[in-house]
């Protein structure tokens, strides 16, 4: 039996990456997924790969900026499933300036998707939740996408770690703020090292000009020797804590961070 059979979830960003591969795996553990992204083409191979592979998977168009586009994506979930236990605000951006280089309009983008989609997700995403947990022993699941950067400062993208640090504590605050209303949906984040996807990629090419330089593999060997384990992540690392969270087996967890750093923040 899978560890989320009979759930259905919607998971933002979830084209590629971490989203993706969080959408495989809790596939595979029995849940139906809802892929919202703003990369289209990219969300159907996901949903075509999920399909092959057995697992039930359907991909809808999202802009976690945009509150009508959530209010859809939503809709589209419950319409396709019936309900949605689950919400992964997974969507995010980096862009690893310094804050002499970032624009107002760098700045405004990071906020939009990495804060304000989590907000808007988090808001609209209540009502479908709350029904959701009415038939469930441990209540409905919020996971949130927050970072390293949010526990402690990233030296690449203070921004980043500003919007980050944002994230980690709404976590904390709308864990409690549930809690204390009795919606039964439990809310955690998971705080990522550098993970091996395109938007690791865009951290060694950021290293890489921080040092004046372009070589990227110079980057990415400091990004892997500065995690104790010896090797940076890989997305199924990160689906495998974001599947734990969502699932019943962390029916005692509310307002918690996951770290899943191979060390880093450990030193
Ligand atoms: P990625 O760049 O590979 O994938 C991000 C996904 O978000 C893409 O599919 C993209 O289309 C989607 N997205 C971007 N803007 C969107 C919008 N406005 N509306 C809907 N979807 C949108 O990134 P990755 O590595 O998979 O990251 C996923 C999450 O994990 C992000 O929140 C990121 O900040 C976080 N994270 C990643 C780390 C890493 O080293 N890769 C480290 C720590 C945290």
């Amino acid at each position: 039996m899978g560890r989320l059979n009979g759930k259905a979830a919607l998971i933002s960003g979830a084209a590629r990456g971490i989203g993706a591969a969080a959408a495989a795996k809790m596939a595979a553990e029995g849940c139906a997924i809802m892929i919202g992204d703003v990369l289209t083409d990219k969300a159907e191979e996901t949903v075509k790969a999920i399909t092959a592979a057995g697992g039930v998977a359907a991909s809808t168009e999202l802009d976690v900026t945009d509150e009508a586009s959530w209010t859809a994506a939503i809709d589209a979930t419950t319409a396709k499933y019936g309900k949605m236990d689950i919400l992964v605000n997974n969507a995010g951006v980096f862009i690893g300036k310094d804050i002499e280089e970032a624009t107002m309009e760098e700045w405004q983008k990071l906020v939009a998707i990495n804060m304000t989609g989590v907000f808007l997700g988090t808001k609209l995403a209540i009502p479908a939740l709350k029904a959701s947990a009415a038939d469930s022993k441990h209540g409905s699941a919020i996971v949130n996408l927050a970072s390293i950067a949010g526990l402690v400062g990233s030296q690449l993208d203070p921004l980043y770690s500003m919007t980050k640090g944002g994230v980690t504590l709404f976590t904390k605050s709308t864990a409690l703020n549930f809690a204390r209303k009795g919606y039964r949906i439990r809310v955690n984040s998971v705080h990522p090292g550098v993970i091996d996807t395109d938007m690791g990629a865009q951290t060694f090419a950021a290293r890489a000009a921080h040092s004046r330089s372009n070589d990227t593999d110079h980057a990415r060997s400091v990004a892997i020797s500065s995690h104790p384990i010896g090797r940076l992540g890989q997305a199924e690392d990160i689906a495998n804590g974001i599947c734990y969270l969502a699932s019943d087996e962390a029916g005692f967890m509310t307002g918690s961070g996951m770290v899943i750093d191979g060390g880093l923040t450990a030193q």
